[in-house]
């Protein structure tokens, strides 16, 4: 059995890892999420930017994956599992999956604003997350910035080509812990379904794909997920 997960930040928030739309506490939660996550954002303020993805890279760095990470790692065993993420950390990775595509880049990647060249020198060290940090300067004048895609921005080429051909070969789909509201990712459900493949949702809260899922599971990733490969079988009679 092939099985093709889309995951998103509900994945990650039971490991500690503040969902975008709900970080409602953090020192950023005064800010509008786009002035933290745009090009826009970035020319106005690039400090702030950084600052808040230095923030998220040593947050993501200090937390562990849980049950429901480890149980999409542990269908391995049993079946051929890829992983489409939104997400930016890399818990798939540290629970075990082997094949995870990146949609919207990566909080350990950083590459230079003006060359595009990838840079892997040294990040300053926080004891506490700071408001605004100066990032680095690359060789040739530009700003070092996260390699994350931003609103606005395209996705990179070979992950969504990636993402498109595990939707298409996939015998079940299953979309943990995303809103389903940001597109290209929100279409490869919709994408699935055309081509008649079962789409499992697993969400405590209902989506835009909740009524045209096969099936919408209503609880949390690191309960549902452990039993759910098992459970298949029953709920797709
Ligand atoms: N298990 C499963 N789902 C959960 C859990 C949980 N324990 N907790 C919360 N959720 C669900 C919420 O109900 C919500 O539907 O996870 C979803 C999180 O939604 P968003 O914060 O919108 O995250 P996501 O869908 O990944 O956002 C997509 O938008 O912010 C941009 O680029 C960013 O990749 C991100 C994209």
């Amino acid at each position: 059995m092939r099985v093709t997960v889309l995951s998103g930040a509900g994945i990650s928030a039971e490991s500690g890892v503040p969902t975008f739309r709900d970080d409602k506490n953090g020192l950023w939660a005064r800010f509008d999420p786009y002035e933290l996550s745009s090009t826009q954002g970035w020319h106005k303020n690039p400090e702030r930017v950084w600052g808040w993805y230095l923030w998220r890279h040593y947050l993501v760095a200090d937390v562990e994956p849980n049950a429901g990470h480890r149980a999409i790692a542990a269908w391995q065993d049993h079946a051929e599992v890829t992983v489409v993420t939104q997400n930016v950390d890399d818990l798939h990775e540290r629970a075990g999956s082997t094949a995870v595509h990146h949609l919207h880049g990566s909080l350990f990647e950083f590459r230079c604003d003006r060359c595009d060249m990838d840079y892997t020198g040294p990040l300053p060290r926080m004891a506490e997350p700071a408001l605004e940090v100066e990032p680095p300067v690359c060789h040739c004048g530009g700003l070092i910035r996260p390699d994350i895609v931003w609103f606005g921005e395209a996705l990179p080429d070979e992950p969504w080509q990636r993402a498109v051909e595990a939707t298409q070969s996939a015998d079940v789909m299953v979309v943990v812990g995303t809103s389903a509201i940001v597109y290209p990712a929100a279409g490869l459900p919709d994408l699935a379904l055309s081509r008649g493949t079962i789409v499992v949702e697993v969400n405590p809260e209902p989506t835009p794909l909740t009524r045209s899922a096969t099936i919408s599971i209503r609880e949390g990733a690191s309960q549902a997920l452990p039993e759910l490969l098992q459970r298949l079988p029953a709920l797709l009679k």
